[in-house]
């Protein structure tokens, strides 16, 4: 299935998913694997809106996979042990939205021109790498499991009070013109500074600037 057709499949799915959980759990942590990621978000944040339940801190797009392939695609390319690699993916979850910052990479990685820009595409079409590799078996589902859990464990750790936790999401965004965009995220408790009665701990998205 193309990304468009994930949309007329999905787009209805989350955003009935999205009408209950602002109904019945509107303090959750959404987190949204379900593609297009770069539309299931607005869609979530669109029924929170409607319902008056918003919090653009706790709606997260899961583009945890995109991180991991490219850590496993320049830890091959480099000798080195992938769980060792982090490579910052920003942007969007599709194609050419899918921006892996190589150049942010710890540990430091350097690549001649031609394979950094083969890398690039490789990272950005890895989804269409695997289902090519399946051949009509199924969708781009190898590892999501992981990624996926991945970043809802991130997550729980930053609830449980663990420091410095920072994860890629597709979120709401004021870094760039897009309003949504993914960006390395540290989360964490915070205390809402509006509040006027006691604080209220909220899990806080804080993009860090790059
Ligand atoms: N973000 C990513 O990195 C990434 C990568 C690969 C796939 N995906 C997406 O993940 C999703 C799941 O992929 P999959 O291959 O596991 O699909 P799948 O078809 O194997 O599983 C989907 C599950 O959702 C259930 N479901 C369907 N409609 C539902 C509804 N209205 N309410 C509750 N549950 C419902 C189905 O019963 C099924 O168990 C897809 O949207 C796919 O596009 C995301």
């Amino acid at each position: 299935m193309t990304r468009d057709d994930l949309f007329n499949t999905n787009a209805t799915i989350v955003a009935t998913l999205a009408a209950a959980c602002a109904k019945h759990c509107p303090e959750a942590m959404i987190c949204i694997i379900a593609n297009p990621v770069n539309s299931t978000i607005p869609i979530t944040s669109e029924v929170f809106k409607k319902q008056g339940v918003y919090n653009p801190n706790r709606i997260f797009g899961v583009t945890t996979l995109d991180i991991v392939r490219a850590n496993t695609f320049v830890a091959e390319l480099k000798g080195l042990d992938p769980a060792r690699v982090n490579v910052p993916v920003i942007g969007g979850h599709a194609g050419k939205t899918i921006i892996p910052l190589i150049s942010q990479c710890t540990p430091k990685v350097e690549f001649p021109e031609d394979q950094l820009k083969t890398l690039t595409g490789r990272i950005q079409e890895a989804g269409t790498e695997v289902v090519k590799a399946k051949a009509g078996a199924g969708s781009a589902t190898l590892s999501m499991a992981y990624a996926g859990a991945r970043f809802v464990f991130s997550v729980v750790d930053a609830m449980n009070g663990k420091e410095g936790v920072v994860e890629c999401s597709f979120v709401r965004s004021e870094e760039t013109e897009c309003s949504y965009f993914s960006t390395p995220l540290l989360l964490g408790v915070c205390f809402r500074r509006w509040a006027y009665t006691l604080a209220e701990p909220e899990l806080l998205a804080v993009a860090f600037l790059l």
